[in-house]
């Protein structure tokens, strides 16, 4: 199976996937994880790319697309991947469709209102990535990974400005990708407004 998450910043598409990867059997590629692993080990890339994550724009297409052909390249995406924050534009798109076919672009639908509440609370663990937020899914003791016991952080940009900025930067660039993925028969809407165990629901149906 290989699927792309498409929504919104805080729409949930991580915490899905984090479900899904075990379900179906596939990795879970997140653009954003991988670049920040890239900040977290001053990589050049990550050099390269920290102040704009930090802003809440976008990397350019170039060094994003190629970034994503040399993951999707790698033996453990021969059965299939779940793509997480890319493509983001529609140049992105169309080099993804000269890179591989896909079977579903899951479009999770919720409003703006609850995106920022998700992401104003999120926290996340630096070293696993793991997600939590302080209402919705809080850790076991607070501010701590339930597993490590590392201190959470808040990502820097889901600070309010940022925020703002994702937000305006997903209508106007990625938003036109329902209509690209929906023209080619390929999307699968979900209610991403519910609780994780919900949404997860509905995406197996979607999928089914
Ligand atoms: P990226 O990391 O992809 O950020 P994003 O798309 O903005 O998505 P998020 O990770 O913020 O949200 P999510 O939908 O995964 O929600 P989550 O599950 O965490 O990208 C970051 C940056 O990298 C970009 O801004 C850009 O600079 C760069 N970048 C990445 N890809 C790029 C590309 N293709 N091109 C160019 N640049 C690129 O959930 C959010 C919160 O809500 C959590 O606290 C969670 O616990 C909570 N939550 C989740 N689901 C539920 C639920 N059902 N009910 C209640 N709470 C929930």
């Amino acid at each position: 199976m290989k699927m792309v998450f498409l929504g919104p910043p805080g729409a949930g598409k991580g915490t899905i996937a984090a479900l899904a990867k075990d379900y179906y059997g596939i990795p879970h590629i997140s653009t954003g994880d991988l670049f920040r692993s890239n900040i977290k080990n001053e990589t050049a890339l990550g050099l390269q790319v920290k102040s704009i994550l930090a802003s809440g724009g976008l990397v350019p297409d170039s060094v994003t697309i190629e970034m994503v052909r040399n993951r999707i390249a790698e033996p453990d995406c021969e059965k299939g991947f779940i793509l997480d924050g890319f493509p983001r534009t529609i140049p992105q798109a169309d080099a993804l469709a000269e890179m591989t076919g896909l079977d579903a672009v899951v479009d999770f639908q919720i409003s703006t209102e609850a995106v920022v509440a998700r992401l104003s609370g999120r926290r996340m663990c630096p070293s696993t990535g793991r997600i939590y937020h302080i209402l919705f899914n809080p850790p076991k003791v607070e501010g701590k990974d339930d597993e490590t016991g590392e201190d959470l952080i808040q990502r820097d940009d889901d600070k309010e400005e940022a925020i703002k900025h994702r937000l305006e930067v997903y209508t106007a660039q990625t938003e036109p990708l329902i209509k690209y993925y929906t023209d080619k028969g390929l999307i699968k809407g979900v209610d991403a407004s519910v609780a994780p165990d919900k949404v997860f629901e509905n995406l197996k149906k979607a999928l089914a």
